[in-house]
């Protein structure tokens, strides 16, 4: 299947500046030369308008910047729809996290049973009643389930987006009070670390996989760098110490490649200001090649 990159450089979910280049950081490290050397046709659209931070006021600091966040996914979720009107397959590159808002509005519109693997080292699935900052970078799991600001969970019109039971988040550890209230009311399926630890990443895979195959009519991978481990990956908004090795991420990659079910991807959270030498850029487009099936041999 042909690719289509859109850059959506989108930091207005965010607690901090710096998410914005993440576009810029991944470009530089030649992702379409790296996917069309994996045997993909690539189209790179390019960026989203997204307006700056500090030319708008946070109205309310329990939603910071909703109108714009509202108004980026907006335009993002209507773009996602057309690539794959066209028969495209859409990779979204970060920003914040918010923009899988916008993402899964557009591939559930065509799938209305889609699958989603979200690799964070959080949880995303605050309301803003349970967000302690407000970040809506924090909410955009709970918003395409229904729960949230009215504007974000009725973009394009239809809500809820996605199933509880077509779910799997890989990689937690940080996750807020509400957060972890919400997962088991909505028996949401999560490996944190510890899972990670104790059955090693092939079986998380195999049995995510298996969870999610026949179930779903395809899978979206919306992939935070910051689940990575900081030491692999400095370069992210909000880091949290102990998390997936570079090793593990990409047998997880190879994993999904090898399942062929991926309708769409998002790699999200790259933070060029706080990185060393675009390392974290790099690692991104190298498990990009790897979930698109590039092989060593
Ligand atoms: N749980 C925290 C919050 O709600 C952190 C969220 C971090 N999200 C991210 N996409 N990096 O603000
Ligand atoms: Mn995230
Ligand atoms: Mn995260
Ligand atoms: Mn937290």
């Amino acid at each position: 299947k042909d690719i289509t990159i859109i850059g959506v450089p989108l930091d207005l979910g965010a607690g901090r500046r710096g998410v914005d280049m993440g576009p810029s950081a991944i470009r530089y490290a030649n992702v379409k030369e790296r996917l069309e050397n994996a045997g993909y046709h690539v189209k790179d659209l390019g960026n989203l308008y997204v307006p700056t931070p500090e030319t708008y006021t946070i109205e309310n600091p329990k939603l910071k910047y909703l109108k714009e966040v509202k108004k980026v996914n907006e335009e993002l979720a209507n773009q996602v729809k057309r690539i794959i009107e066209e028969g495209r397959f859409p990779l979204v590159l970060g920003g914040d996290h918010s923009i899988a808002i916008g993402t899964i509005a557009g591939v559930s519109s065509h799938y209305p049973n889609m699958g989603v693997i979200w690799f964070d080292a959080h949880g995303d699935i605050n309301t803003p009643e349970t967000s302690p900052t407000g970040n809506i970078h924090g909410m955009p799991l709970a918003v395409s389930l229904g729960k949230g600001h009215i504007d974000l969970v009725n973009i394009l019109n239809f809500s809820p987006k996605i199933k509880p039971e077509n779910i799997v988040i890989i990689g937690a550890r940080d996750l807020d009070k509400g957060e972890r209230e919400f997962i088991k009311t909505n028996g949401i399926r999560v490996y944190t670390m510890h899972e990670i630890d104790r059955i090693g990443m092939a079986k998380v895979m195999e049995e995510t996989i298996h969870y999610l195959k026949d179930k779903t009519d395809g899978v979206h991978l919306s992939f935070d760098l910051d689940c990575l481990d900081p030491n692999d990956a400095p370069g992210v908004g909000t880091p949290v110490t102990g998390g997936v090795t570079y090793r593990e991420g990409h047998l997880a990659m190879e994993m999904i490649a090898e399942a062929n079910f991926l309708i769409s991807a998002e790699f999200v959270e790259v933070n060029p200001i706080l990185d060393v030498r675009n390392r974290t850029a790099e690692i991104a487009v190298g498990l990009m090649a790897s979930a698109f099936g590039e092989k060593l041999l």
